[in-house]
């Protein structure tokens, strides 16, 4: 069975993303997937690098070792969804620590003759599901960061064919309608994916 692992930042289980969270590890695992569903806030993540992983960051001999949990679950992705929202134009911090930690070099990584290679080619599938109190316009014009790490960043050190960046824009004055259209939405997607 192929394996999604979710990673879901969010505090409250009260949120418009923990509904995101829910139905998407819903239709992830009615369309067939093994989810594992990874939510850090549940998990006591702790986004914070020590001074001992950013001295050893570079020594792939060692430097997993205090996330090796963490690492494994990743290793034995063959996709990834990353739910969570858009706080100061980025992600949440717990997530952004995640990808410190997390996301090391021989992990995600490999530094060849000064350039990035990426390792994480055992994930051939990528979505983000996010929601900004933004307008799309004002999102663009802020250059609209978490859209890039997606597109960009994460796309760039894993190996999947498209990349679905699932968003809704203006949560400020979204109505629940346009709410429960973007969880249609979100489920519909994740069905296929
Ligand atoms: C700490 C914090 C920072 C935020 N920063 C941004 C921001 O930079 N850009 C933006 O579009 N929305 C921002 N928002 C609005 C959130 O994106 C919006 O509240 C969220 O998408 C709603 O989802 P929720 O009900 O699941 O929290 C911020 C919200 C919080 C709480």
């Amino acid at each position: 069975m192929p394996r999604v692992l979710v990673v879901y930042a969010h505090p409250c289980a009260e949120s418009f993303s923990a509904a995101l969270h829910e139905t998407t590890v819903q239709a992830l695992t009615k369309a067939g997937w093994e989810v594992d569903d990874c939510d850090l806030n549940a998990e006591g993540f702790s986004p914070v690098l020590t001074a001992e992983e950013r001295r050893n960051y570079h020594n792939t001999e060692i430097n997993t070792a205090p996330v090796q949990g963490y690492v494994d679950r990743l290793r034995a992705a063959d996709a990834m969804v990353l739910v969570f929202p858009v706080w100061n134009f980025g992600y949440p911090a717990i997530l952004k620590g995640y990808f410190d930690r997390v996301f090391i070099p021989g992990v995600s990584f490999k530094l060849e003759n000064g350039g990035v290679q990426g390792c994480l080619t055992n994930i051939r599938k990528l979505a983000a599901v996010t929601t900004y109190g933004a307008t799309p316009m004002r999102a663009f014009l802020a250059g609209d960061p978490p859209r890039k790490l997606i597109k960009r960043a994460v796309w760039g050190v894993t190996k999947p064919g498209k990349v679905r960046y699932l968003a809704l824009h203006d949560m400020n004055n979204a109505t629940a309608d346009q709410r429960g259209t973007f969880l249609k939405k979100v489920s519909a997607e994740m069905a296929v994916f």
